[in-house]
């Protein structure tokens, strides 16, 4: 079962023939909606809208934890694919652009982000040396490569707190540091698949040049990214329906 974990612009895969509905609680909380069961040819699929179906739950709000908890305890995901928009920092990364990042940085705060917090269980530290699923990764770019969609195969994500935008300073900083794209949402979400040992790889669409890159200087209009954004996750789509065809 591949679990598909969808940002703002993907609430629903149109590819999925859909079998059923099921809403999950777990001892976290409620996830960000119900699960929508169902095939992409060959391969069980269970998809979740990260920020609800109506889009209404903000980067910080998202219950991490009971989407992990009901995609992989309850749903039985052997891998997640996460889509994520994001702002581009790397001059090759232009609006409309995917990305497939293999290293992230954490800004964030305040989120409840792992499943070891404390109480009876001894004290657990996961390795996420390679945050990222390497073999996932090298799957999601086979199957971009053979329907000739561009995807970079690399990018260092850093995952912000939000909801609102970073300054041009914060995008300076975050490049000097390395980044090469900037989302919301990146963490905690892959710290605690670690933390539950499924594979999972991120599919980054470029939304808007991040503040102050490219040619935006100035202010980023969120109404003119709609189109590009659209665009761009019809092609993460076709990426994930030629990996399903064969099965993941
Ligand atoms: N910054 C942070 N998150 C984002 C952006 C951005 O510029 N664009 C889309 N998600």
């Amino acid at each position: 079962m591949l679990a598909v974990i969808g940002g703002s612009g993907l609430t629903q895969l149109a590819s999925l023939a859909e079998t059923r509905r099921e809403i999950v609680r777990t001892p976290y909380g409620d996830p960000s909606g119900v699960l929508t069961f169902g095939r992409i040819g060959r391969q069980e699929v269970v998809f979740l809208p990260r920020h609800g179906h109506g889009h209404t739950i903000p980067p910080h709000r998202v219950n991490y934890r009971a989407n992990l908890w009901a995609l992989v305890k309850a749903a039985g995901a052997t891998g997640i694919i996460s889509v994520a928009s994001v702002g581009g920092i790397r001059a090759d990364l232009g609006p409309g652009s995917l990305a497939v990042p293999h290293q992230i940085i954490d800004y964030t705060w305040g989120r409840p982000h792992t499943f070891f917090d404390g109480g009876e269980a001894p004290v657990v530290h996961v390795d996420f040396t390679e945050p990222y699923d390497r073999a996932l990764r090298e799957r999601l770019l086979c199957a971009a490569d053979a329907i000739d969609i561009e995807m970079a195969g690399t990018a260092v994500y850093a995952a912000t707190q939000g909801p609102r935008l970073e300054s041009a300073a914060e995008i300076e900083r975050l490049a000097r540091d390395g980044a090469d794209v900037v989302g919301m949402t990146g963490m905690p979400e892959a710290g605690l698949a670690r933390e539950l040992e499924i594979p999972y790889a991120a599919i980054c669409a470029v939304a808007n040049w991040a503040a102050g890159r490219g040619d935006s200087k100035t202010a980023i209009r969120f109404d003119q990214l709609e189109a590009v954004l659209a665009e761009a996750l019809g092609r993460v789509r076709r990426v994930i329906e030629h990996l399903c065809a064969a099965g993941f």
